[in-house]
């Protein structure tokens, strides 16, 4: 088997510097390697492509769920304008779930839409938030295996 090059690759440059929230990034961009490995370029069966498709859906909202619970915790003044681009990038992929579901194509252009909206988003949106963050008290180190969503919480009562 070769190698098969990463249609988006992890890039130090896409780190917002808040482990918990790179790893989830790491995620959504697995994700979509796998679609882009399974519906482009292995030409996989429906179901197989639909659950990932499904897991990419999934996966993102409780994403965007954790993000928009940060701006709410944390009276974040952008979080709105935020929560907007979440929303519309929502019913862009689920619109598209369900015209899959009808027997459309996963295709190049709609690859290169996941690809281009997550790569700007985390770029320019998310990128924002971080010292906003770390001003407030997140430490960039929290992740879940030590319990951040209990620390964020103690930051917040100890005050
Ligand atoms: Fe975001």
């Amino acid at each position: 088997m070769t190698e098969t090059k990463e249609y988006l690759p992890w890039s130090e440059s896409f780190s917002v510097g808040l482990q918990e929230i790179d790893e989830q990034h790491k995620i959504l961009i697995a994700l979509i390697n796998r679609l882009y490995y399974e519906a482009i370029l292995n030409k996989a069966d429906k179901s197989t492509i639909s659950s990932i498709l499904d897991e990419l859906i999934q996966y993102t909202i409780v994403h965007f769920s954790v993000e928009e619970s940060l701006f709410r915790i944390f009276d974040y003044a952008e979080g709105d304008t935020h929560q907007n681009q979440h929303e519309q990038f929502k019913k862009s992929i689920i619109n598209f779930q369900r015209k899959f579901e009808n027997g459309a194509q996963i295709d190049i252009e709609l690859m290169s839409f996941l690809r281009k909206w997550l790569k700007d988003h985390i770029l320019v949106n998310d990128k924002k938030y971080t010292s906003f963050f770390l001003e407030k008290g997140f430490k960039s180190s929290w992740s879940k295996e030590r319990s951040w969503a209990g620390k964020i919480w103690d930051s917040i009562t100890l005050k």
